[in-house]
């Protein structure tokens, strides 16, 4: 049985801030939530999140995740932190029966990194360690002449040789269940800190003859926690550089991988361009030769083959249909879905609107809930009127109309197939199919007129 403990109690006072630090987000997502995603890709029996400082919001944030929970109030060090795990755990009574310690502040850890180390264990213990240049504050791996490990030793209880030692915990370990369960009642808060630490029950482990295996992390950044928003902001920014790494390996371009930035998962097919500044959030999907210009903001949506999005684009919810052209400073918003090969162009707006193969609204629109056919013109200053004030009503524009500049369109109202309309109309009526429509006044010339003088 593998049960996962993820410590996430502290209070992260120098985030300076109301929200529990394991709630903070790296590219927007919890870092609590990064933690349970390589503990989830492991298939574990048990997840327990040990929650302290934020406890109600920490739980409620994740209270879907089928995640036990357990309290610990007050936090009296790691030690005593998984401690109060323990009447979650399940367990076999077999050698498989594991305990991976992992922490809710140290986010970027990766689940092949955690195989590893749970490979590593065997049937005892493993501890994920690092040789650093600047070991300070960290926990010392203490080895003996044969370089067995015999015990860690923190920072603020170590001696001089002890600091000397650039071999360090990282915290994240993997034990046996029943072993833990053991060691945890044997160890105690005679320490510098007065904290029960959970690294003591490696001198435990030690003494029972139970062997104490290491592994190291593929990359540095997988263990580094965040205790302020400046390794916040410097894991972000690692975040990031790896996704971005991950996506030129997949053969997509970006103009500047230091200036991408994914907050959700991206997919992409072969040969998508992807200039600077652009935010893709949630599920996106660009399909083959998608070209995404600079600026653009794209959330929960599928841009299709060969489709471009212009400079300051914004998509949120839409579809976009192959070889369709938007923007530059184009609005799709959630139920847009724009047709192959049509073209939506600057400040035109489209929410819950369909627009048909070829139609093009090229310029200052707004088209909500709308059915447009395929080959129509949307005019310039084109406005669906679909509210008013209480109610949202349908516009239907069919195939091959033409809709005149500045005209609104007051719904419910259709326009028929092919049908015009004149600049400037005001349609509270359906337009038959064919025929022109237009609700202007006649214009007049007011014959020997002159423009009043100032008096006096
Ligand atoms: C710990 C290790 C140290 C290691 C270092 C790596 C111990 C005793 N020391 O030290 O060997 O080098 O991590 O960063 O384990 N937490 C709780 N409840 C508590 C105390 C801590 O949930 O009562 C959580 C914290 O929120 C944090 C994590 O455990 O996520 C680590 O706690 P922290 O106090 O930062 O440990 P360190 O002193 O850094
Ligand atoms: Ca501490």
């Amino acid at each position: 049985m593998l049960n996962i403990i993820i410590l996430a109690a502290g209070q992260g006072k120098r985030m300076q801030s109301d929200l529990p630090k394991v709630l903070h987000p790296i590219a927007g997502r919890a870092m609590l939530g990064h933690v349970l995603d390589a503990a989830q890709a492991l298939s574990p029996d048990r997840i327990v999140v040990v929650v302290g400082h934020g406890a109600d919001q920490v739980q409620a944030a994740f209270a879907d995740g089928q995640l036990a929970f357990a309290l610990q109030q007050p936090q009296q060090g790691t030690g005593h932190a998984v401690m109060q795990a323990l009447p979650h755990l399940l367990e076999a009574q077999d050698a498989g029966d594991t305990t991976l310690v992992l922490y809710g502040d140290v986010p970027l850890v990766q689940a092949d990194t955690l195989r590893a180390l749970l490979q590593a264990r065997g049937a005892g213990l493993a501890l994920l360690t690092e040789t650093l240049d600047d070991p300070g504050g960290y926990g010392r791996i203490v080895r003996d002449a044969q370089g067995r490990v015999r015990r860690i030793v923190e920072h603020k209880d170590a001696s001089a040789a002890e600091r000397a030692i650039c071999e360090v915990n990282t915290g994240i370990l993997a034990a046996p269940t029943a072993a833990l369960r053991q060691w945890l009642g044997q160890i105690d808060n005679r320490n510098a800190q007065g904290e029960y630490y959970l690294t003591d029950i490696v001198g435990l482990a030690v003494r029972d003859g139970v062997p104490v295996a290491h592994a190291q992390p593929a990359a540095h950044w997988e263990t580094l926690g965040v205790n302020s928003r400046v390794q916040q902001a410097q894991l972000e920014r690692i975040w990031q550089a790896e996704q971005a790494r991950r996506l030129l390996d997949q053969g997509v371009t970006l103009a500047d991988p230091a200036r991408f930035d994914l907050r959700g998962a991206l997919r992409c097919g072969r040969d998508v361009f992807i200039d600077v500044g652009c935010v893709f959030e949630g599920d996106v999907q660009l399909d083959d030769g998608v070209r995404i210009g600079p600026h653009c903001v794209v959330r929960a949506a599928r841009i299709g083959a060969g489709a471009v999005l212009d400079a300051y684009t914004h998509v949120d919810g839409a579809l976009v249909g192959a070889a369709a052209r938007i923007g530059p400073y184009a609005r799709l918003r959630p139920g847009a879905d724009i047709g192959p090969e049509a073209h939506v162009g600057n400040f035109v707006e489209l929410k819950k609107t369909r627009l048909g193969r070829g139609s093009k609204a090229n310029h200052l629109a707004y088209l909500g809930d709308a059915q447009i056919g395929d080959r129509v013109n949307v005019g310039a200053g084109t406005i669906t009127c679909n509210y008013d004030g209480v109610n949202k009503f349908q516009t239907v524009i069919e195939d091959d109309a033409f809709i005149g500049s500045d005209s609104q369109l007051v719904a419910p109202v259709r326009v028929g197939q092919g049908a015009t309309l004149g600049a400037g109309t005001t349609l509270t009526r359906d337009a038959p199919a064919g025929q022109l429509t237009l609700s202007r006044p006649r214009q007049q010339t007011v014959a020997g007129w002159t423009r009043p003088v100032r008096k006096g």
